[in-house]
Formats: structure tokens, C-alpha cells, sequence
């Protein structure tokens, strides 16, 4: 039965944005609205797999049946997403913020007179995908790459730098797809250097086919 072929297998996904704090009332993030991600994890769901969601910050319902967990940083998502690295499959499609405020005030920064250009220090938070592609225990790792240009390039060079089976590219210049639209177009990598690409789609649709590419790659 083609629908319950994932009955007893488990599956990670990610989604959504960061937020990373700078003060009790102030934090970075993007626009990513979780629609992606949340979409993938009903496909999977309705494949009869054991699905855990780790979510950022979003405006949307957990899809039936699924096991979320809520988190608000990089840090804090890496901490979560570590405890899984046995899951079977693992598809990261959260817009993590690639660095955090060095420093995080306890108190809300202040407005100063003598103060016009304010500086604030970032460093690097933990690349979780690329941490689940060199310590995982036996997981199909596919993770994303938004783009802005040479799209194909920058998602190639991630399928090699974080160790993944697949990358599922998009173009986030297009704001008729990708970030925060019902709608995407995706272009999905592999190692082997086959493409697979789907036109522009409802997120709904689309979490679907990239669902059946991935279990068939993976049950191979
Ligand atoms: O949420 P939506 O509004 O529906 O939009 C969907 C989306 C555009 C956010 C989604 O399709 C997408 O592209 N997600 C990845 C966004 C992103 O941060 O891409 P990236 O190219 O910066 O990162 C590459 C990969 O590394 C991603 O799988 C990302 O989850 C992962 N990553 C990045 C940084 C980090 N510290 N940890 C990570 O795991």
C-alpha cells in the first residue's frame, strides 16, 4: 500500500525562521512563515510516518498528527534537532539564522545621545544541517538552499560542504515563490548529479511530489 509505505519510520523536519535575541524585547529573523516545511510534514505524515516537526516562530496549525516542538533560536534548534540523529529521514527546511548578537542584554538597550551608530557584534551560530550530515546514525539528510543568484552553484556547493543526500534548491529573488508565498519552485540535487525539477506549484502540491522523490531515493 503506496500510502503507508513509512509505517514505523521516523522522520525529522525543520522549519520555519530563528529569532535571535538581543534584549528582552528586540531579535533578528527572516521571512520564512513555516509553510514550507509544515507542508512536508503533513506529506509525510499522510505516508504513514512518525513525524517530528521543530518549528520556529509561525503563524500555523501543526498539521494532524504530528509531533511538534517549538523553538525560538539557531542554539536552541540545534539542541532539539541534535537528540534525533537516529531518525530515518530528515528533511531541514527552517531559514536558521546564520549568526546570533554576541551578546545578549539582560536589560533593554538603551537610545543615547551620544550614540548615532550603533554597533552590534554577530557571531556564528551551529550550522545544524551540516552537523546532522557528518553525525547522524544512518539518516537520508536533505536539506534546502535559498538563493538570490547562481542558485545551482551555491546549492551544489552545500550538498558537498554539509555531507547531504539531496538539496532542494530555490530561488528566494522571486517573491512569487519561496519565502513567506503559498507557492514554490524547487530544483532537487543529488550526489549522483541528477536534477529533479518541479514547476512553480501550491506548497501543498509540491511537499507531496518532493515526498515521493525522497522515499523512493531513500528506499533504494
Ligand atoms: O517558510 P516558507 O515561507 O514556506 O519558505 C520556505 C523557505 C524558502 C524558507 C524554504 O523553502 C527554504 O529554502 N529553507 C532554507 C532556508 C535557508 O536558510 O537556506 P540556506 O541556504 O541559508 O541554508 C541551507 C540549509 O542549511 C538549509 O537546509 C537550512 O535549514 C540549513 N541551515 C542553515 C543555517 C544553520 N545555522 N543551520 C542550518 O541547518
Amino acid at each position: 500500500n503506496k500510502r503507508n509505505d513509512l509505517t514505523g519510520k521516523r522522520v525529522l523536519i525543520t522549519a520555519g525562521p530563528t529569532r535571535e535575541a538581543l534584549d528582552p524585547v528586540r531579535y533578528i529573523t527572516n521571512h520564512s512563515s513555516g509553510k514550507m516545511g509544515y507542508s512536508i510534514a503533513r506529506a509525510f505524515k499522510q505516508r504513514g510516518a512518525e513525524v517530528t516537526l521543530v518549528s520556529g516562530p509561525v503563524d500555523l496549525n501543526t498539521p494532524h498528527g504530528v509531533h511538534r516542538i517549538d523553538v525560538e533560536s539557531a542554539d536552541e534548534m540545534f539542541e532539539t534537532v541534535s537528540e534525533f540523529m537516529d531518525y530515518d529521514i530528515g528533511i531541514f527546511t527552517a531559514a536558521v539564522s546564520d549568526y546570533k548578537p554576541e551578546t545578549y542584554s539582560d536589560h533593554k538597550m538603551k537610545k543615547t545621545d551620544d550614540v548615532d551608530d550603533l554597533n552590534i557584534k554577530l557571531s556564528k551560530t551551529t550550522d545544524i544541517l551540516k552537523y546532522a550530515g557528518h553525525n547522524h546514525k544512518g539518516m537520508y539528510v536533505v536539506g534546502f538552499a535559498a538563493e538570490t543568484r547562481d542558485v545551482h552553484q551555491y546549492a551544489s556547493e552545500k550538498l558537498k560542504k554539509k555531507n547531504a543526500d539531496c538539496i532542494i534548491m530555490n530561488d528566494v529573488s522571486d517573491s512569487s515563490i519561496g519565502m513567506n508565498s503559498d507557492e514554490n519552485e524547487v530544483t532537487m540535487i543529488f550526489k549522483s548529479g541528477e536534477d529533479v525539477h518541479f514547476e512553480k506549484n501550491d506548497k501543498e502540491k509540491l511537499a507531496a511530489d518532493i515526498a515521493e522523490v525522497i522515499i523512493s531515493r531513500w528506499q533504494k
